[in-house]
This record gives C-alpha cells, sequence and structure tokens, in this order.
C-alpha cells in the first residue's frame, strides 16, 4: 500500500487483524445511527477543549459516524479541518461523503468535481486519507492536529503503546489525544426468548471474548499490553488523563433501525462465536437470524440496546 494516500487515488485496504473491515460497512453505518446520541455527547465534551479553527484527526475513522458530531461542534464554533483515516477505502469513501455532508447540510454531499470544496463551504474542510496506523512513520504522514480521535481501533494494531506514542507525536504541544476503548458490551436481547437455552447473550458475549483473545494471538509481531488504557496514555508522555462513559441506551422497541442493528450485531457474534459455541446456541441464532423463521428477531418487540462507551483521554504537555 502506498503510505499516507490521499483518498482520490484508492488502494486496497490492509490491517493486521485478519479481519474484512469493508464487509462490516452495513454494521458501522446501522451502529453510528444508534450510538449518535452518545456520540454528540462525546464530540461536545472534546470539542470545548480545542482553540479556534482547530484540526481534528479521526484515526480508524470506519463510516465516520463521529465526525458527523465532530462536524457539527466545529461549525457551531466557526469551523475547522476534519481529517479522517483509515487502512480501508471502502469505508473510507463512506466516512467522507458522509462526513461532508455533515459539514455541509445545505449542500448536499457539497464536492464540487474533483473532489475540492464548494466556496461557501470553506468553514469545516474534510479531508481522507489512507494510512496504516501501525507505520512507524505515521506522525510524517498526517497533519499536526489539536484533537486526535482513536475509537475501536487501537486494540487491532500489533503494539498498542507504540501506536499511542505515534498518536501523541501527531497531536500538538497542549492538544488531546482521545481512545475510545472498552467500556460496557452492548446487550439487546431479553434473558428468555421462548426458543432454545436462556442466557444465550451471556454466552455470545463469553464467545466473543475467546474471539478477542484469538483476534489479538492472530496479529504478527502483536505486542502485550498489560495495563490499562489511562496508564497506556501516561507512558506515552500525556498529562491530566482522565476517563469518561457515555451510555447508548435504547429501551425497547427501541428507534427505526435496532432490529437492523441487532441483526448484524448477532450476525457478527454468531461468526465469532462460531466454535466457542453449543449446537443448540447456533440453532437458536440461527431462527433469530433467519426472516422466513416464525422466531425471526425483527418480528420482536423486546429488542433494546443498553451499553457505554468509555473514552480515555490526556493533553500533550
Ligand atoms: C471497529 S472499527 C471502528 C470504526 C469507528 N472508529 C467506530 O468507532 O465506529 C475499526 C476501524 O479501524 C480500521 N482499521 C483497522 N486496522 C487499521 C489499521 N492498521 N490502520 C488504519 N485503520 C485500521 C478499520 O478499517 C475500521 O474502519
Amino acid at each position: 500500500m502506498n503510505r499516507g494516500q490521499v483518498f482520490n487515488e484508492p488502494v486496497s485496504g490492509h490491517t493486521h487483524d485478519h479481519i474484512d473491515w469493508a464487509d462490516r460497512l452495513a454494521l458501522l453505518r446501522a451502529a453510528d445511527t444508534l450510538d449518535a446520541p452518545a456520540h454528540a455527547a462525546i464530540a461536545a465534551r472534546l470539542a470545548a477543549k480545542l482553540p479556534a479553527n482547530p484540526t481534528v484527526l479521526d484515526l480508524g475513522c470506519g463510516a465516520g459516524g463521529m465526525s458527523t458530531h465532530f462536524a457539527r461542534a466545529l461549525a457551531a464554533q466557526n469551523g475547522g479541518t476534519i481529517v479522517l483515516v483509515d487502512a480501508t477505502p471502502e469505508l473510507l469513501h463512506e466516512a467522507e461523503r458522509t462526513v461532508r455532508a455533515a459539514a455541509h447540510p445545505g449542500n448536499g454531499h457539497a464536492a464540487l468535481p474533483g473532489g475540492h470544496p464548494a466556496a461557501a463551504d470553506a468553514m469545516v474542510e474534510v479531508r481522507a486519507i489512507v494510512a496504516d496506523l501501525a507505520d512507524q512513520a505515521l506522525p510524517d504522514l498526517l497533519p499536526a492536529a489539536d484533537l486526535v480521535w482513536a475509537s475501536r481501533v487501537v486494540h487491532h494494531l500489533p503494539d498498542q503503546q507504540a501506536a499511542i506514542g505515534a498518536l501523541t507525536a501527531i497531536v500538538r504541544p497542549g492538544g488531546v489525544v482521545a481512545l475510545a476503548e472498552g467500556g460496557l458490551s452492548f446487550s439487546c436481547l431479553p434473558w428468555d426468548l421462548g426458543l432454545g437455552r436462556p442466557g444465550l447473550e451471556d454466552r455470545l458475549q463469553a464467545a466473543q471474548a475467546e474471539w478477542f483473545v484469538g483476534m489479538r494471538e492472530g496479529i504478527d509481531g502483536a505486542v502485550p499490553m498489560p495495563y490499562g488504557w489511562p496508564v497506556a496514555l501516561e507512558r506515552a508522555g500525556l498529562a491530566e488523563v482522565s476517563s469518561f462513559s457515555a451510555l447508548v441506551d435504547h429501551p425497547a422497541p427501541g428507534p427505526d433501525g435496532l432490529a437492523d442493528y441487532v441483526h448484524h450485531h448477532l450476525s457478527r457474534l454468531a461468526t465469532h462465536g462460531a466454535d466457542h459455541l453449543s449446537d443448540e446456541d447456533r440453532a437458536t441464532l440461527a431462527a433469530l437470524l433467519d426472516p422466513g423463521s416464525p422466531h425471526y428477531l425483527g418480528n420482536r418487540r423486546d429488542l433494546f440496546l443498553l451499553g457505554a462507551r468509555t473514552v480515555h483521554h490526556g493533553r500533550r504537555p
């Protein structure tokens, strides 16, 4: 892959975790919709720490949901620049389209042919860069930033502490590095589904934890990080290290899009948990995910979504 390539020249994606991220676009989009209230609260809290006309880097931006909130926050504070970065061109395309639309709501996608923003849209500039966040040259490939945001991506990199060090080198003195990592696993199913053995969701989460261990072990050159995220931020030289969490809470029957999200979420857990679940649990999942089954989850009115996103942040002295 050509490093730091600007987005108009697509290159094939490369990550270290053996995950087909492009295949997860629908899941990431659905999650962005349901995460919106939590993301808006997090973006407002982080934007309050920024100087005038800041540069915000969204590393491992996925479908771009969080940066739509950064874009609105910057527009409300007289503008700035958002730089979207991801190793998966398909996701970066979607993120750029979505964030431009949020940054310039009056103008649809708001880009002139050739990818240049229209003159009236100069207030929030949106750029997209393909890059591997494990690249040691990362600080040379990306612009200096006032906020470096990396949500649910550092744990996919071989050396997480080294990656946090690189993120710290990108942020300007006085700027903020913020990682969304950890938090609470999302729950969406009642304990007794009326089919299979009760407690399926607890077993799915245990299977997912096993998958996660295997995912980390499968990364070439993976380096253990046997301490928590705030300690990692301190070791990278950041000061004023602190954490907070935002609740994702959609009680049943939930908003439009909830069943769609739950379908993607359970499909992913079914794939991850295949080797760790009983035949009975696999059959229950298959029935829940089958639109032709009387037990199809899309027919239920008792699905919900409850979880938490945790943000760990620190300031570069
Ligand atoms: C779990 S998704 C998180 C997306 C988004 N930040 C969010 O929180 O919804 C992980 C993202 O990191 C990207 N990614 C994984 N490994 C990467 C790497 N080595 N360099 C750059 N991006 C990477 C994937 O393409 C994907 O978009």
